[in-house]
């Protein structure tokens, strides 16, 4: 008989029970429920609630609990559901009735909530770390290549001369923004949700922030209700992960472009490309697609929680059991990106003449000579649109650019000077850039250096 068997006359049929068991991929919380009932058994003696050697008895063998759960001889069984009734089951058998008395006041609906946030607490921080590693090793291309030059693009048609660290530069500014959305999900799951029971408190005068400071909460869950109904803090996770996913597949893309043949620009190395099992001469960007790939699984995750929570009434409902894969999925999917992707980045190698040749396409320096002319005083729009007369005269007389004469500039732009011939080279477009943000020599080398200090600390 199960364990909440008392009202019941008979077992549960065989395929409800299979229908029923969270135990297949909530085991994992194990860790999380034993520091759970340890601290909720701790406070229940505090309180004189249950005796104090029976609060250290259990102590002692919900950790001997966890070693047989991480030496792998802990049995577990659909019959016993989920990961908060094996460990209460395997406490009754070696203590009997003194562990019947852990789950006074408690509810496996307050528990779940309490494990998983425990749980979230604990990745949030894994993943931050791996995020960083992540901005670092960006940074670290960025400084190696602080003065190459390839040709920025806006609908992936050049546009104007960028510098490869600028680029790359601006994946970590997308992925700080990542971490600063996660530390913020983390002070919402950072609340203490034991107390709640099912759903109404518990009539026990349990020691709330006894057990809020144990397991090291910021503070407690202030309406009981919510606490067991509520999973907005895990849907935000997710929400969070689905957008640095999202910036990991732009990433994932422009590296996908930059090894290709038509671009050229980069090569990875061997160690994170696979070849192709019919075309020998293939060397294919694998972590790149892949991420780009599992991109569209986190999406799914998210949006899994989100049609689960969406029509559930107050307040804990059975639905809930169906959060932890996606929440787990989404999770291991990101660290399992992270592993890979920043190696990947960290030994990838910049074809700088590639880059710098696709850059010097004097057509790409257009801007500048617009911007030369507002110099001069000309208003933007009209030096605008001079400029695209004098492209467009160019083209007219199949020549580059920076093939003409000055009198043949002149004749589309009459303010041009002499100093107009000379603007056509990318480094000097570059140097031309040193605005704060910019592309600029010195105000990339300033960012490289403020990331390098930030990522130290
Ligand atoms: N396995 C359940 C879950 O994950 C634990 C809570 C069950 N509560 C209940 N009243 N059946 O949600």
């Amino acid at each position: 008989m199960a364990m909440w068997g008392g009202r019941f006359a008979i077992d549960t049929d065989r395929e409800m029970t299979e229908f029923s068991e969270s135990i297949s991929f909530d085991k994992r919380l194990y860790k999380y429920d034993i520091q759970g009932s340890k601290a909720h058994a701790t406070m229940l003696a505090a309180q004189g609630i249950i005796p104090t050697e029976t609060a250290e008895q259990i102590a002692v063998e919900l950790d001997k609990i966890e070693q047989s759960i991480e030496q792998g001889d802990f049995t577990f069984t659909a019959k016993l559901e989920d990961i908060h009734m094996h460990i209460e089951s395997a406490l009754i058998d070696v203590m009997g009735d003194e562990g019947a008395r852990l789950h006074s006041g408690r509810s496996r609906n307050d528990q779940v909530a309490l494990d998983i946030r425990l749980y979230l607490r604990s990745e949030i921080a894994v993943i931050d770390e791996l995020l960083k590693s992540f901005q670092t090793a960006l940074t670290e291309q960025a400084d190696k290549n602080d003065t190459t030059i390839l040709p920025g693009f806006t609908h992936l048609q050049h546009a104007q001369p960028v510098l490869f660290a600028h680029h790359l530069l601006a994946y970590v500014e997308m992925f700080q923004r990542d971490r600063e959305r996660l530390s913020g999900c983390a002070k919402r799951i950072n609340v203490m949700p034991l107390g709640a029971g099912a759903l109404a408190g518990t009539t026990l005068p349990l020691d709330r922030e006894f057990v809020c400071q144990q397991l090291g909460f910021n503070a407690l869950t202030r309406n009981s209700m919510d606490a067991v109904a509520d999973r907005d803090f895990a849907i935000e996770l997710l929400s969070d992960l689905a957008i640095f996913a999202m910036h990991v597949s732009r990433l994932s893309e422009d590296i996908i472009l930059w090894c290709s043949q038509e671009f050229d620009f980069i090569e990875l190395d061997d160690a994170f490309c696979t070849g192709s099992s019919l075309m020998p001469q293939k060397k294919n960007p694998d972590i790149a697609e892949l991420s780009r790939g599992k991109t569209a699984r986190i999406y799914g995750d998210l949006m899994a929680l989100l049609t689960l929570c969406k029509g559930l009434p107050l307040t804990y409902n059975r639905d809930l059991q169906e959060d932890k894969e996606p929440i787990f999925d989404a999770i291991d999917t990101v660290k399992k990106i992270l592993r890979v992707f920043p190696p990947m980045v960290a030994t990838m190698n910049a074809k700088t003449e590639k880059m710098l040749a696709a850059a010097s396409d004097p057509a790409l320096m257009a801007t500048d000579l617009a911007e030369k002319l507002v110099e001069l005083k000309v208003p933007f729009r009209n030096a605008h649109h001079r400029i695209g007369a004098f492209v467009k005269w160019c083209d007219e007389n199949d020549k580059a650019l920076n093939a003409v004469t000055l009198e043949e500039m002149q004749l589309t732009i009459p303010e041009a000077t002499a100093e107009f011939l000379t603007m056509f080279d990318p480094q000097g477009s570059i140097a031309r850039r040193e605005l704060f943000g910019a592309t600029g020599f010195k105000a990339v080398r300033a960012q490289i250096d403020f990331w390098q200090k930030k990522l130290e600390e």
